[in-house]
């Protein structure tokens, strides 16, 4: 298959990249090579081409940023994603595109499914639904991935951060009452070809690592999966912050956003991998000294 990845360099599209090479013909765009704030570019560079799936893994994903540059926000998460869907339908090609949990407004404290309504509450996730709604108008074929709390060993995440704190602090702490669930670059990178057939679901699909957890959590384990590796910390234990502690975010976030795989099992026959058996894969892999 010829397979063209636009945001080639961020965390979930290097591990696409970097999977995909081994098996397929594989083009990538990072920022520099396709710039998706500018729409003219996009259908220049990739109507020249051909291929049989883009996989869109680029978005201004900085949460914070898109409450003060809304426009820009709207332009990289929606517009651009249309224009994308526009391309695939000229070449029949599938767009996989991928969204965010952040879709919902979290009041609801169950495990979302792609059946509920959407409610966004920061401008990022204003603007991640806009764009999933502009994908599916140019084709309900097309599919768009909603995945959580990525983490993967491309770039760094919140797990990132809380073992490098850890390291250099005697004691750290984190959001004990934001609850979803981590989802392993890798664990995306693994499942996702299975989709890439334009014949095969189209739609919104929600895909994370199994279970659910705090930011609290999520950083502990990543601190016991560290000691079992032997990677010296200087922290054992992570303390409680509140959510309403951040008073320096621009945007809210949802205090409940764990998505529902119910669906992609359904779907595909299997379940995706607990949260705590992804973390300790990552962990053993990129960060033990043993
Ligand atoms: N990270 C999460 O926790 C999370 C959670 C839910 C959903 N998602 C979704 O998952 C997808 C992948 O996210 P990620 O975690 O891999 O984020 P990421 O590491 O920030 O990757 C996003 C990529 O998009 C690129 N980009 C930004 N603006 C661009 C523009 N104008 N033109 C072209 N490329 C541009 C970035 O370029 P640079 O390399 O220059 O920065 C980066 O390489 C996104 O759709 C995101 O909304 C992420």
């Amino acid at each position: 298959m010829k397979i063209v990845i636009v945001g080639s360099a961020g965390r979930l599209g290097t591990m696409l990249m970097r999977d995909y090479q081994k098996k397929h013909e594989v083009v990538g765009f990072n920022r520099t090579e396709l710039d998706l704030a500018d729409c003219d570019a996009i259908r220049k560079k990739l109507g020249a081409i051909n291929f049989d799936v883009l996989i869109n893994a680029a978005a201004f994903t900085n949460v914070d940023a898109c409450e003060t540059e809304r426009d820009r926000a709207f332009l990289i998460n929606c517009e651009a994603p249309g224009v994308l869907a526009e391309i695939c339908n000229d070449r029949d090609a599938k767009l996989i595109h991928f969204s965010t949990d952040y879709v919902f407004d979290g009041d609801k404290h169950a495990p979302y499914t792609e059946k509920d309504q959407a409610n966004p509450i920061s401008v990022y996730g204003e603007s991640k639904l806009a764009g999933e709604q502009n994908v599916l108008a140019a084709g309900s074929d097309h599919l768009v991935l909603r995945v959580s709390w990525v983490f993967g060993p491309d770039r760094p995440s919140f797990i990132d951060a809380m073992i490098k704190r850890a390291q250099q602090e005697e004691k750290i702490d984190a959001i004990s009452d934001k609850i979803s669930t981590p989802t392993y670059t890798y664990d995306v990178a693994a499942m996702l070809p299975q989709f890439f057939d334009r014949v095969a679901e189209g739609g919104i699909l929600h895909f994370a690592n199994a279970g659910k957890c705090s930011w609290q959590e999520y950083a502990q384990w990543a601190l016991d999966c560290c000691r079992d590796a032997g990677v010296p910390l200087k922290a054992r234990t992570v303390g409680a912050l509140k959510l309403s502690d951040m008073t320096n975010w621009a945007a809210r976030r949802p205090v409940y956003s764990v998505l529902s795989t119910g669906k992609y099992t359904e779907l595909t026959g299997a379940a995706p991998r607990a949260w705590r058996e992804a973390v300790v894969d990552y962990i053993t892999r990129f960060y033990s000294k043993k």
